[in-house]
């Protein structure tokens, strides 16, 4: 094998010379470029080089990292559930340990501290004005019920009048739209649904349809009282070009913006000044490598009058949302008391945050091409308009039908080939038939413990299915 050598500047500035260990073809020697990268101990080739400053993680510790992953499962799915490293999970123990020693030092003497610490980064890393802004919540479930909870009352106290408007993606996530159900709709708001395309070719397909619902919602005088806005929605998995929409809700006089970002830090880019929401929630647990379960919820200061509660009310109620949500009574709080840690993890990778994202992005992409290239298919949506996960079409001869099959080929997929990942069902419209268009879209992530083989079984395993002639209809009975 022929080492090659590539010399990049690393971000502080110094050169480091980089040892490319398989040059094989395109796909690897790109995975290559941040999986098999080495500070070069040459015998003074580069003698210069400081190695404390530069040694990233390797790939074997990358391996070490994420040694508990079943390894006969190919994981292509870190957007359902995220990952957490051993690193994490150490800094967790001990969080949970310091807690069963003594708890109530630890109640008096550490987890506020620890947990203000979290709030602290995390107001950093997304570029909030203060750290009152950010609360430590479960999940994006929690976040979206504090945020509905309040529009609920809104209408219940006269704020809002019965027919006001929220609007919302039709494609928004599943359990937020039972809250939008259950704290809006319940409470006589009238909710709009905007209409996406999929697959999707363009950003402005998105802001037409989004204007569209808006017009609706102000139609007869009413008001649109909030937006739910998806940063990037689960399935089909699509960015959504927030910022222009924020920016439109503004225009129109829309009240209050929610973005919900369950898929945004580590993700996307999660700059609070520039999507300019009133609240923006994102998971920690999906791609910032904490443990389950940990989100932030953003809540814009300047908005002053937001009437904002934990939904589990405890001793802190009435002092803010976020000292709130740091004590809803006798919990494990270790996943939110984790986050420097899961920021030192990161920063072991080049580039840190947007090292990883990048990487990430630029190999899914890739990995989607492949795919799509493979089975004679196309991708949902352009790079342009994915992050670190992206949809690809399914041989239509598969004969995905209904929204059920999704879950029976996928569990099949599981089962039999040791694969995961999630489908999605895109009906035919009227005129389209199945078996001659892709009426599923497998949506695969990449993350940094993911391998080219992960997707190259993947691959295979549906070339096996189309050869043994298999369709959905097989997995009815
Ligand atoms: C867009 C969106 N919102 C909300 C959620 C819910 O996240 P959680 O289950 O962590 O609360 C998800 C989960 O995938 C999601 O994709």
């Amino acid at each position: 094998m022929t080492p090659n050598y590539i010399l990049s500047l690393s971000l502080s500035g110094h050169f480091r010379l980089l040892l490319r260990l398989r040059p094989i073809n395109l796909f690897r020697s790109k995975m290559s470029s941040f999986h098999h990268h080495y500070d070069s101990d040459m015998n003074g080739t580069k003698p210069t080089i400081k190695k404390s400053k530069l040694s990233f993680i390797t790939p074997s510790e990358i391996d070490a990292q994420f040694s508990h992953h079943d390894s006969a499962v190919a994981r292509i799915n870190n957007g359902s559930f995220g990952c957490c490293p051993s690193s994490v999970i150490s800094a967790q123990n001990e969080w949970q340990l310091r807690f069963l020693r003594q708890p109530d030092d630890f109640y008096f003497n550490g987890l506020q501290d620890g947990i203000q610490r979290s709030r602290s980064v995390i107001r950093s890393l997304i570029n909030a004005d203060h750290v009152d802004e950010i609360s430590l919540v479960d999940n994006a479930t929690t976040a979206a019920a504090i945020v509905l909870q309040q529009t609920s009352w809104a209408f219940a106290e006269g704020l809002f009048r019965k027919g006001d408007a929220a609007v919302m993606l039709h494609y928004a996530y599943g359990a937020v739209k039972k809250s939008v159900e259950a704290y809006v709709t319940r409470a006589g708001g009238h909710v709009i649904e905007v209409q996406l395309p999929f697959p999707v070719t363009s950003n402005q397909e998105i802001i037409t349809e989004f204007r569209r619902a808006l017009e609706r919602g102000k139609a007869d005088g009413k008001k649109v009282r909030l937006a739910v806005i998806d940063h990037i929605t689960s399935m089909p998995s699509v960015v959504i070009p927030v910022k222009k929409l924020v920016q439109i809700c503004r225009e129109e006089g829309v009240d209050q913006v929610f973005v919900d970002a369950a898929h945004g830090i580590g993700c996307t880019d999660v700059d609070m000044q520039e999507i300019g929401a009133d609240f923006y929630t994102s998971n920690l647990h999906k791609w910032f490598f904490c443990p389950p379960s940990v989100a932030f919820l953003y809540c814009r200061k300047a908005q002053k009058g937001f009437d904002l509660h934990h939904p589990v009310v405890s001793h802190e109620y009435g002092n803010g949302l976020a000292i709130e949500s740091a004590w809803i009574g006798t919990r494990d709080y270790s996943a939110q008391l984790v986050v420097p840690s899961a920021l030192e993890f990161i920063n072991r990778f080049e580039g840190g945050i947007e090292g990883i994202k990048r990487r990430n992005h630029d190999t899914v992409v890739e990995m989607g091409q492949m795919l799509a290239k493979a089975w004679g298919t196309n991708l949902g949506a352009p790079p342009e308009l994915c992050a670190s996960m992206i949809m690809v079409g399914l041989p239509p001869c598969l004969e995905i039908s209904i929204d059920s099959d999704c879950l029976k080929l996928r569990t099949h997929l599981r089962v039999k080939f040791g694969v995961e990942v999630p489908i999605y069902f895109r009906a035919p419209k009227d005129g389209e038939i199945i078996r001659s268009i892709v009426t599923g879209y497998a949506r695969i992530s990449h993350q940094v413990y993911n391998k080219i083989e992960n997707y190259y079984k993947f691959r295979d395993a549906i070339n096996q299915l189309v050869k043994d002639g298999f369709t959905c209809k097989l997995l009815h009975e």
